[in-house]
């Protein structure tokens, strides 16, 4: 009897921890996005498709913006699908080159008269350049992000109440951004070990928080406002390029300590439907509530030093 009860009561604190501590909170906004364009980026899977099609499901035009067309298209049928909608549309947006961020804002810009959220979701970690000789995951995570930003913030200002939300990670409590090495080597750092693919990782996303504080001192007195997210840890393909055992674990201890993309979508989906947050611009959402950062990640000086430089690699 007694080890019954004492297996029992280890299930029900399984429960709870997985319900409170591993899923956490849900978006709770009602509101609809009818007439409303939303772009998510690297939206072919993971926790970007879901948020594609959550949004789609509230009525909004949804721009699936992903590097490649095959996958693309594939996730256009199943968003459509999944969502009931007609109102999404593919168009190809490779955040490693320049040329095709500014192929990608040019032909939106031409094609869509509205854009009211812009979601800079994809993300990725890997040794690799990008086609303008940035680290790969610098490139992408941050630089790409921010060209395509610049690129779409006259439309976002003349939609305006328009959001800007960029995905980082917690991991950004581990970053720090080291602007010797960006400028003599174009990447945050220049080890090749598995410690320092992680350390580069978190230093993206700390360059994820400080784009959106620095953003958000930009957008004062615009109808604009931005917010950087953490969506938890999430059972998607973002480890597909670490190694097999590292692949083999989160596989296997993800279905009971990760949430699924749709509970990992909830606090973007928070920062892009919930009315009354703009006086939070700037902040960093986890779990559907702003939190505090530690001071490296609101210090004015390096996030101003980090558009200055973002800026220059970008010619903007
Ligand atoms: N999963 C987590 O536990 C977790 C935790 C904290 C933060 N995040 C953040 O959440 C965001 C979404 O990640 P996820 O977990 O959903 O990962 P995922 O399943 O790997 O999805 C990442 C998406 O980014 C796209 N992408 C990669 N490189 C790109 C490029 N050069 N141009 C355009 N798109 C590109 C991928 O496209 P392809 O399929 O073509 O490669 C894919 O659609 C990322 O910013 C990640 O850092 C995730």
């Amino acid at each position: 009897m007694f080890y019954i009860l004492l297996v029992l009561g280890l299930v029900v604190l399984a429960y709870i921890f997985r319900q409170v501590v591993v899923i956490g909170k849900s978006c709770k906004s009602n509101a609809k996005l009818h007439g409303k364009t939303v772009i998510v980026t690297g939206s072919n899977t993971g926790i970007g498709k879901t948020t594609a099609i959550e949004l789609a499901k509230r009525g909004a035009r949804v721009i699936l913006a992903c590097r490649s067309k095959q996958r693309g298209e594939a996730a256009l049928q199943d968003v459509k699908r999944e969502s009931g909608s007609n109102q999404v549309v593919f168009m190809q947006l490779d955040l490693a080159s320049f040329k095709s961020v500014r192929s990608f804002a040019e032909n939106f810009l031409k094609t869509e008269p509205r854009l009211d959220i812009l979601i800079n979701n994809a993300g990725l970690h890997i040794f690799d350049r990008t086609e303008d000789g940035f680290g790969m995951t610098f490139g992408v995570n941050h630089l790409g992000h921010f060209l395509l930003t610049n690129l779409l913030l006259d439309r976002l200002k003349e939609c305006g109440p328009s959001r800007v939300l960029n995905v980082s990670s917690t991991m950004h409590n581990v970053g720090s951004i080291d602007f010797d090495c960006l400028n003599t080597h174009k990447d945050l750092r220049k080890g090749t070990s598995i410690l320092d693919g992680i350390r580069i990782y978190s230093d993206s996303k700390l360059c994820n928080v400080l784009f959106t504080h620095e953003l958000a001192k930009r957008l004062k007195g615009t109808k604009v406002t931005c917010y950087s997210i953490h969506p938890g840890g999430v059972k998607t393909e973002l480890a597909r390029n670490t190694d097999a055992a590292s692949q083999m674990i989160l596989s296997n201890l993800g279905i009971f300590f990760m949430k699924t993309p749709l509970q990992g979508s909830q606090t973007t989906l928070h920062c892009a439907l919930q009315e009354g947050i703009e006086h939070l611009s700037g902040r960093y959402f986890s779990n559907c509530t702003v939190r505090n950062v530690f001071a490296k990640a609101r210090d004015d000086a390096a996030s101003k030093k980090l558009w200055e430089i973002s800026e220059r690699f970008c010619g903007i």
